[in-house]
């Protein structure tokens, strides 16, 4: 596959929101008087995206005649192709503090000043627009429409200065040395001289079916982009560093280390299958990403979206909208006759054939102490997994 230059970013411009340390040092004096917004672990995520252009070309948090676009026609205002609309939800106290035309201190909830924002909108938080055209589903039971359903019911937009993305006492791992935003691993892959990269996104350890994923691509691109999302992610989820630490084993043992990076990408979850697909696409498009990786009920949850639905979306946008290209997956399993990864496309669908695991049965394995079957996952990945699964 041939390409000129590295893609565009979605909308044309890398945005940089992040103050320079002239600038960071008159926001903090500012913020001391402003009133203080303080961040859920998602909008926190979601700040650190706009900070680092990941999700240009938004500035902010978006406004009502985006927000009803978004949701209505999966575009903004101004026509650009955006699945899931971005918001800053507020509750009646807060929103109480605030003024349209001023400006509001925005913390984490360990207490560090990230940014402040112009607050251009405060605005009704239309959940029953946001929900069913996001989710397809009203379900409370969905942790994605759980989330919405429990966040203010005021939205406050505007663009952002942001002071640091990095709290000071954030729990978990920053994984600085795989934090690299957009410009980061544009210039990364431009060192390295690829003009096609695959990204792979992922919230789970990279097991064969994934890895099969990952390599067909590779095969058609000058570079892949591992790219796990590491923001916030639902309780039962694995944790970002157990993951890490397998997907840093793996690609050691079974991947070329000068066709492939490691980078996290620090997005929330939010389960919304077909929709998030797209807003993954996009993400990587800004990371400087040609090609991307969209299996089975890619960011899906339960049985709320049908297994390709998250493939069938991109063709809802006309052409042009979106530039990155989806690499369209079958379901993949290793297959006993074939003795390899196979996909419904592939090779024939045999009775007994496919190894395939539960989730449940993968857990319950990993907490007895007991390998998957390597056609399943790498033994290496396997046993970082049992240690965590044993606490
Ligand atoms: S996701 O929420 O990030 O989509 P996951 O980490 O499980 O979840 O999946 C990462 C990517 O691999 C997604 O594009 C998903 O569709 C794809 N995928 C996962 N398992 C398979 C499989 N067995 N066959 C094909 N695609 C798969």
């Amino acid at each position: 596959m041939s390409q000129k230059s590295l893609i565009d970013p979605h909308g044309g411009a890398l945005v940089n929101r992040i103050a320079d340390a002239g600038a960071a040092s008159r926001l903090s004096d500012e913020a001391a008087s402003l009133p203080v917004v303080t961040l859920s672990t998602k909008q926190a995520c979601d700040l650190e995206m706009i900070a680092i252009g990941a999700f240009s070309p938004l500035t902010g948090f978006v406004g009502q005649a985006d927000f009803k676009s978004i949701c209505e026609n999966m575009r903004l205002a101004n026509g650009t192709a955006w699945p899931i609309p971005i918001t800053l939800a507020v509750d009646d106290a807060v929103k109480g503090s605030l003024k349209v035309g001023g400006r509001a201190a925005l913390k984490h909830s360990d207490g560090t000043l990230m940014a402040v924002i112009d607050v251009q909108e405060i605005y009704a938080h239309d959940k029953d627009l946001e929900i069913p055209n996001v989710f397809r589903t009203t379900d409370e039971a969905h942790p994605g429409v759980k989330a919405v359903l429990d966040e203010g019911n005021w939205l406050v937009a505007g663009p952002i200065d942001v002071i640091t993305v990095t709290p000071e006492k954030q729990p978990g791992e920053q994984f600085t040395e795989h934090r690299l935003p957009p410009a980061k691993t544009r210039e990364a892959f431009e060192k390295h001289g690829w003009k096609t990269v695959a990204a792979f996104q992922t919230r789970n350890p990279i097991h064969r079916a994934h890895e099969y994923l990952t390599k067909c691509a590779l095969e058609i691109c000058d570079g892949l982009l591992i790219h796990p999302l590491v923001g916030e992610t639902k309780p039962g989820d694995i944790p970002a560093d157990v993951r890490m630490a397998c997907y840093k084993k793996l690609i050691e043992n079974y991947y070329v280390s000068d066709r492939t990076m490691l980078s996290v990408m620090p997005a929330a979850m939010r389960y919304a299958g077909p929709r998030e697909a797209v807003l993954h696409a996009l993400i990587r498009q800004n990371y400087g990403v040609s090609h991307f990786i969209v299996g089975r009920d890619h960011a899906g949850v339960g049985d709320y979206y049908g297994t390709y639905d998250a493939q069938a979306i991109f063709d809802d946008f006309n052409d042009g909208d979106i530039k990155i290209t989806p690499l369209k997956f079958e379901h993949a399993a290793y297959s006993k006759k074939a003795q390899g990864m196979v996909s419904g496309k592939t090779f024939p669908k045999l009775e007994g054939d496919q190894i395939f695991l539960s989730g449940t049965k993968v857990r319950e394995m990993l907490k007895a102490g007991q390998r998957p079957p390597q056609e399943f996952t790498r033994p290496e990945v396997a046993d970082i997994l049992i240690q965590w699964a044993k606490g």
